[in-house]
């Protein structure tokens, strides 16, 4: 029987505790998750591609059939390459829907046997995105309820 692969694209800049739970519940539901940063030019990000890679391979290690990579362009391009028949993404709160769903159609009028499939991270992160954990940074704050040490340490060490 084909693996069922899911790819997981962000930007995860840097990675937080919300997307580790998305990524610890498709690890559970799917035979392999591509964890895949998306390179983008428009989007000024803190970390290079190469830092956010390097956190999130440390994160996922312990996740057997998890790998991280990174892609450019067309994600329904990406995934169809990847063999994978579906892309995952978190829905946090009614606010994200309206953006999910454009997303989700268009990859699909892209891509038809692509099935995008989304899943409520646990509420306590419903709030949390990666622009508060990086402002919080900034001014110092406890980082420690959304994102991992390692990546505490590399915010730290990018606003000393
Ligand atoms: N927990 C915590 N935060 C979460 C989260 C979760 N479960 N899910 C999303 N977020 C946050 C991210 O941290 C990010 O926060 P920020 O804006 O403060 O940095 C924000 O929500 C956006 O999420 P992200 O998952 O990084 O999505 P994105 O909008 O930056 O990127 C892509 C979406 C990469 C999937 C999309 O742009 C894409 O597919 N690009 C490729 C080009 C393409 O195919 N375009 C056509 C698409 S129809």
């Amino acid at each position: 029987m084909n693996k069922k692969i899911v790819i997981y694209p962000g930007t995860f800049d840097p990675v937080t505790y919300g997307h580790i739970d998305v990524i610890e519940r498709a690890s559970l539901l799917f035979d392999e998750v591509i964890v895949s940063i998306a390179v983008s030019s428009s989007k000024k990000t803190l970390f290079t591609t190469g830092e956010r890679m390097q956190m999130l391979r440390k994160i996922t290690g312990k996740y057997k059939n998890v790998k991280v990579d990174s892609f450019e362009g067309l994600l329904v391009k990406y995934a169809e390459s990847k063999n994978a028949s579906a892309i995952v993404r978190g829905l946090r709160a009614i606010s994200d829907f309206e953006y999910e769903l454009q997303m989700a159609l268009t990859n699909r009028k892209l891509a038809e046997k692509i099935t995008t499939v989304f899943m409520m991270p646990n509420e306590k992160y419903s709030y949390l995105n990666s622009t508060l954990v990086r402002e919080i940074a900034e001014f110092g704050g406890d980082l420690s309820n959304f994102v991992p040490a390692l990546v505490a340490d590399k915010l730290r060490k990018k606003f000393r």
